[in-house]
């Protein structure tokens, strides 16, 4: 095997420019207010918390906290709204969601670089995956809404009432897309609460929905932290609950319901296996390794944090897996060229660091390329551990950051093996030129998502949800319709 120098003639004398995107075309307020019955009105307490961003830690806006009253007068304005909007013929209900679509459309790059600046996302990623991929959202079900009869055929199907929609820091506007765009297409009325650190695009949002003359309180959204997301939980008023987040809150919310008549979807944490055989394509396995940890700076529920390689080439792919991660440039968010950008929340920083932490004290051998981290923000390089084994606990538990665990395996069923030993069941992928292996694999292994020769790929028409502790339900596609109607 030849050892790939790490000093090459790219790595040794070129070096990028910076491509700041421009910034000129966005509009951002000191302070937002929550959005209940179509307008923008003050919290009842009067109580504001910051949004930060993570590249420099600064405040950007001031946000409204909604109180338990707050909460109150959003579940009312949409169980007011839902009689109207739930009669109107799916036909009129998909030309709001279409308009709502072609208007995230218009305002793409204004979209794109919020959401870069209130979460640290490489701006890369906000202008050609989270961005698109929400507007895409609005298109898919906004099709839907004329043709439940075709979804569900022979069956009668009604909109369940009040949705109860709280969703995560890692992906804002794209996860208030797959909770809204089904619920609006199937007739029911939401009031939803978006992560704390991260509610900026919501808001925009929300002025996209006031601009799309989607009747009053069908869409209202409450800013503010667990206590407002607790109490949207615990309301009579609400008929189901559809929940993105930690597998700790999944399951207090699982808790909190039991014994209502509420509805519950959870899409809650993962541990992806990521299988590379030795027959596979070496170059395109290690990109789809670094896309499948690195994207996001690993905020990603389905990320593929635990490596599988083939023995045989194991040394080969850590090697080129090394020198991968040589030129990844970690930095700026705004930046066109940067791969990693900021993690998201000084906490979620302390969280990756602890398990860096943990990892070395339970021996595992770490590698993180040298890069000068930008000052005044929250940067982790990316990191992998090699030498660890199932027992450990950064391969066991979700980190949530720039962290890959990597082990090896000789047979197939060893490694299916391996592979479903963790208490999570959301994502895998699996690199091989044999398509009977990637049959055989995917019956195997105990995933909602299952890649074959790519990783972390999204499709509006495709469906995402867990097994296990990854919670239970599925979003996007036609069984994203399921959780919000039901039968006669
Ligand atoms: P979290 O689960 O606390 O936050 C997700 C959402 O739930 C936020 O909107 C939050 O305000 C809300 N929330 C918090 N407590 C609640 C409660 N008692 N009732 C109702 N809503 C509540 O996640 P957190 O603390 O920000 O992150 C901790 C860990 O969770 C991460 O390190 C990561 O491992 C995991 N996580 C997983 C996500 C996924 O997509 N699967 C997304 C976010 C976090
Ligand atoms: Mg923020």
């Amino acid at each position: 095997m030849t050892k790939i120098s790490d000093k090459n003639i790219f790595t040794a004398t070129w070096s990028y420019d910076k491509a700041p995107e421009s910034t000129d075309h966005v509009k951002i307020k000191d302070q937002y207010e929550l959005f209940i019955n179509g307008d923008f009105i003050k919290p009842d307490k009067g109580k504001y918390f910051n949004t930060i961003n993570p590249a420099d830690n600064k405040v950007i806006s001031k946000i409204a906290e909604a109180s338990s009253t707050d909460v109150d007068k959003a579940v009312l304005a949409a169980k007011n709204a839902f009689k109207k909007w739930s009669a109107l013929s799916g036909k009129e209900r998909g030309k709001y969601i279409f308009r709502i679509a072609r208007l995230i459309q218009e305002r793409a790059r204004e979209f794109a670089v919020i959401e870069s600046i209130d979460g640290g996302k490489p701006i890369r990623e906000s202008r050609d995956i989270d961005i698109p991929l929400a507007a895409n959202h609005f298109f898919y079900y906004a099709g839907w809404a004329d043709k439940l009869s075709y979804a569900f055929p022979n069956r009668k199907v009604k909109p369940i009432g009040v949705a109860g929609q709280i969703i995560p820091w890692n992906f804002p506007l794209l996860m208030a897309a797959w909770k809204l765009a089904p619920a609006l297409a199937t007739g029911n009325t939401v009031v939803l609460k978006p992560a704390e650190t991260t509610p900026l695009t919501a808001l925009k949002l929300a002025e996209i929905i006031k601009e799309s003359g989607l009747p009053d309180g069908v869409v209202n959204i409450v800013t503010g932290a667990g206590q407002t997301g607790a109490a949207l939980v615990h309301h009579p008023g609400i008929d189901k609950i559809a929940f993105t987040g930690s597998t700790a809150v999944g399951k207090y919310i699982q808790n909190a319901i039991a014994g209502t008549s509420k509805k519950l979807t959870l899409e809650l944490g993962g541990k992806g296996a990521n299988i590379i055989f030795e027959d596979a394509a070496i170059d395109q396995a290690v990109e789809g390794i670094v896309n499948a940890i690195f994207f996001n700076q690993g905020h990603v529920c389905c990320a593929g944090s635990r490596l599988f390689v083939q023995e045989s080439v194991a040394d080969l792919v850590i090697d080129k897996l090394k020198h991968r991660m040589n030129s990844l440039l970690v930095g700026d968010p705004l930046d066109k060229n940067t791969d990693i950008g900021a993690i998201n929340s000084k906490k979620q920083l302390q969280t990756i660091k602890a398990y860096i932490k943990i990892g070395l004290s339970e021996g595992g051998e770490i590698y993180q390329p040298e890069c000068i981290l930008p000052k005044g923000g929250n940067w982790c390089p990316p990191t992998l551990f090699l030498n660890v084994s199932q027992s450990h606990r950064i391969v066991q538990e979700e980190i949530f950051g720039p962290v890959l665990a990597i082990q090896t395996f000789r047979t197939v069923d060893e490694v299916i093996e391996k592979a479903n030993n963790t208490p999570f069941g959301l994502s895998a992928g699996v690199w091989t030129e044999k398509g009977a292996k990637i049959f055989h694999l995917t019956q195997k292994l105990n995933a909602g998502v299952v890649w074959a020769n790519t990783f972390n790929k999204f499709d509006a028409s495709s469906p995402f949800g867990g097994y296990k502790e990854s919670g239970f339900g599925r979003e996007g596609g036609l069984h994203g319709l399921k959780p919000y109607v039901k039968f006669d």
